[in-house]
């Protein structure tokens, strides 16, 4: 008698993805549980080097086709070559995770320009608008398409210093969601609203040294703060057959923060 596999659902062998922002922190994480699962991965990043250094490094770990590929997916030259190359090598695209993002801590809320407020919206939103139209011949084309994408916590809760930051992300949410009902029966796009995770970025977001150790322990229903692992996780979840009922959500996944976010003393 052959026994029942609770696991199975999460593999990915047959899929091919891209991560954007892949080389590091959250997307690495994505994109070494995806390999690991099974999948064939495309590392898409800015950083080139680094996301070619990154694949090679997963592809040697878990013996894998990951390959890494210098993209600035605020370019649509950049997301044309990316989609062609994918599907060139892994002979189709199944997966797609938009999780490039960036977004800085302000003191004064409403000492943001014109120009950062559209700069954000830019790299936060119109960039997974536009992977996702560029892709979209090829994820039809799939078996289990999804697209599963990072968003953030402070989308839905009060951010009172990351404001360009989450009104992107609040309206990638909604873009989304509309997405998803436009893709219905296709493909599956669920977006993933993460915490604080912290990675090496937290030093550059402009927060000072003891913001950044409130960060360290997060009032949240953990106490901890997250891994890139623990993001990982879920994003495994929705792109593999074992999230298959799962389309158009925004996935909590911060420790319970979203309840409490008060702003740094
Ligand atoms: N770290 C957190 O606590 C946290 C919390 C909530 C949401 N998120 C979201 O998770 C995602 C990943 O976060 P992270 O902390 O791992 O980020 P990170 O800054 O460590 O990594 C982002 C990656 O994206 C790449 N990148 C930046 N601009 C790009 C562009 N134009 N084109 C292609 N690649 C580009 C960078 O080179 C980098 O490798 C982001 O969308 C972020 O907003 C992170």
């Amino acid at each position: 008698m052959t026994r029942f596999d609770p696991f199975a659902d999460f593999r990915m062998d047959g899929h091919s993805a891209i991560v954007t922002g892949g080389a590091q922190n959250i997307g690495e994480a994505i994109a070494r549980t995806f390999a690991a699962a099974g999948a064939k991965v495309m590392i898409a990043d800015l950083q080139g080097d680094k996301a070619e250094a990154t694949a090679k490094a997963i592809a040697a770990e878990t013996g894998q086709d990951v390959r890494g590929i210098g993209c600035d997916v605020t370019s649509e030259a950049d997301i044309e070559r990316c989609v062609g190359a994918t599907v060139k090598a892994f002979g189709g695209l199944s997966t797609l995770v938009n999780n490039v993002g960036w977004g800085r801590a302000y003191d004064d809320c409403l000492d943001i320009s014109a120009e950062e407020m559209v700069k954000s919206y830019q790299l936060n939103t119109v960039s997974a608008m536009r992977m996702t139209a560029v892709c979209r011949p090829h994820l039809l084309a799939a078996k289990n398409a999804t697209i599963t994408n990072s968003g953030s916590m402070v989308s839905v809760a009060p951010a009172f210093d990351f404001l360009p930051y989450s009104a992107a992300k609040a309206a990638m949410n909604h873009m989304m969601l509309g997405l998803a009902h436009n893709f219905a029966k296709q493909v599956r796009i669920n977006t993933i609203l993460i915490g604080t995770v912290i990675t090496p970025g937290y030093a550059d977001a402009g927060l000072d040294a003891a913001a950044q150790e409130k960060l360290m322990n997060p009032n949240n229903l953990t106490g901890r703060a997250g891994s890139p692992q623990d993001v990982a996780n879920a994003f495994l979840w929705l792109a593999s057959r074992a999230g298959g009922w799962v389309s158009g959500q925004t996935i909590q996944v911060h420790g319970g923060g979203a309840r409490v976010r008060l702003k740094p003393e």
